[in-house]
């Protein structure tokens, strides 16, 4: 028996968006570059935790310029979905996982852990109170960012004694524009994401901004993303910059990086694994080298390459690039496993289909 969501009070915004306002911003957003009305806010103070529990009129923060999350991006974060159901209710996707990731992160990150009631409280908060702000048209979401940041002033490099903690909900559509069969990618050679010991396997700001200029060397190469090999040797594929990176056999077994310490533990990656295996595939998670890939694709022994993610969801992958080769990934006849996983996937999450793991939680 689990606690029930902790209670944010909820302080309405006073200046909403209007009808007419919330409608433009809901045609066609970019990913996250649109906001609705509120955020949810807790703070924790030393000796007293977490307090002041508050749904409010989304605003700047104040922050001190001294802020630790400022200097040494002492922070963690979260993105999951809300998804509206044909008959208007809400419902969001396995949001106790992401609460145990949050803690897993907060516990990495030297931070105060979020409990999984007061992590699902500021979701319900915040999805109630913007509850027209969650589309209803094909494939568009909400999208939730919960987040973690070390207020406390000081330039000391030590684990800060003030913290915030945050959501913010924005009505997305799709993350990768996906034009024909799929997105290329560039595979870096000189830029790793992640090493043993250090925290790739965190959801935390600095694996990003780490991944900002490979992630434009990916552009400037006419590819939209990037994947990563494995620091150590340089030989194994790991993820993505934000997704995680799943391949398809001949035979229809399908093979994944293992959770190894240096990649995110995705949520999409686990329940597609999930779906896949309810289905009798063989799944492996294992290391796979960058040349078993490139071979594989060559000799027909790989026949699909997909990125997943809660921002990505199943996003097919055309064509992987770097300084030394261009290899595309031949089209499939029929329905590939990525679009099968897509719908099934996004059958449930759209109450569709029916829920067989109870993942969804109705909000
Ligand atoms: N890998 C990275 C680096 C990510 O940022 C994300 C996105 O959250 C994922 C993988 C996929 O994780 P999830 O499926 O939980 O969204
Ligand atoms: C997500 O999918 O939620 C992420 O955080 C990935 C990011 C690229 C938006």
């Amino acid at each position: 028996t689990q606690a029930p969501p902790a209670s944010f009070t909820v302080i309405p915004n006073r200046h909403p968006a209007s009808e007419e306002e919330r409608w433009l911003a809901m045609e066609n957003p970019v990913f996250g570059k649109v906001f609705t009305d509120h955020m949810a806010r807790a703070t924790w103070r030393d000796g007293e935790g977490w307090v002041d529990r508050r749904i409010v009129a989304l605003a700047p923060l104040p922050l001190h310029p001294g802020a630790a999350v400022l200097h040494y991006a002492q922070q963690g974060f979260e993105g999951l979905k809300a998804y509206r159901h044909e008959d208007g209710s809400i419902w969001l996707f396995r949001p106790e996982a992401n609460a145990a990731r949050l803690a897993a992160t907060c516990r990495r990150m030297a931070l105060p852990e979020v409990s999984e009631e007061d992590f699902l409280g500021a979701l319900e908060g915040i999805v109630s109170a913007d509850r027209n702000w969650v589309p209803g048209t094909p494939g568009a979401s909400l999208y939730l960012r919960p987040f973690i940041i070390a207020t406390e002033p000081s330039l000391l490099v030590q684990p800060a004694n003030e913290a915030d903690f945050l959501v913010t909900a924005s009505p997305v559509g799709a993350y990768l524009s996906t034009a024909g069969d799929g997105v290329s990618i560039w595979v870096s050679r000189g830029f790793h994401r992640a090493n043993p010991g250090g925290t790739g396997e965190a959801k935390t700001a600095g694996n990003y901004a780490a991944s900002m200029l490979p992630q434009r060397e990916a552009k400037e190469h006419g590819c939209q993303q990037v994947l990563f090999l494995d620091a150590r040797e340089d030989t194994y594929v790991e993820e993505l910059g934000g997704m995680n990176l799943i391949a398809v056999r001949a035979d229809g077994s399908v093979v994944t990086p293992r959770l190894g310490g240096t990649i995110l533990p995705g949520i999409t990656r686990d329940s597609i694994l999930m779906l896949l295996r309810d289905e009798g595939r063989t799944v492996e998670e294992r290391d796979i080298a960058l040349a078993e890939i490139l071979e594989g694709l060559e000799s027909g022994e790989i026949v699909e390459l997909f990125a997943c993610g809660t921002a990505a969801v199943v996003t097919p992958i055309a064509r992987l690039v770097s300084d030394d080769f261009d290899v595309a990934v031949p089209p499939r006849e029929g329905e590939s496993v990525a679009d099968a996983v897509l719908t099934r996937l996004t059958d449930l999450q759209y109450g569709r289909a029916e829920d067989p793991h109870g993942w969804m939680r109705k909000v």
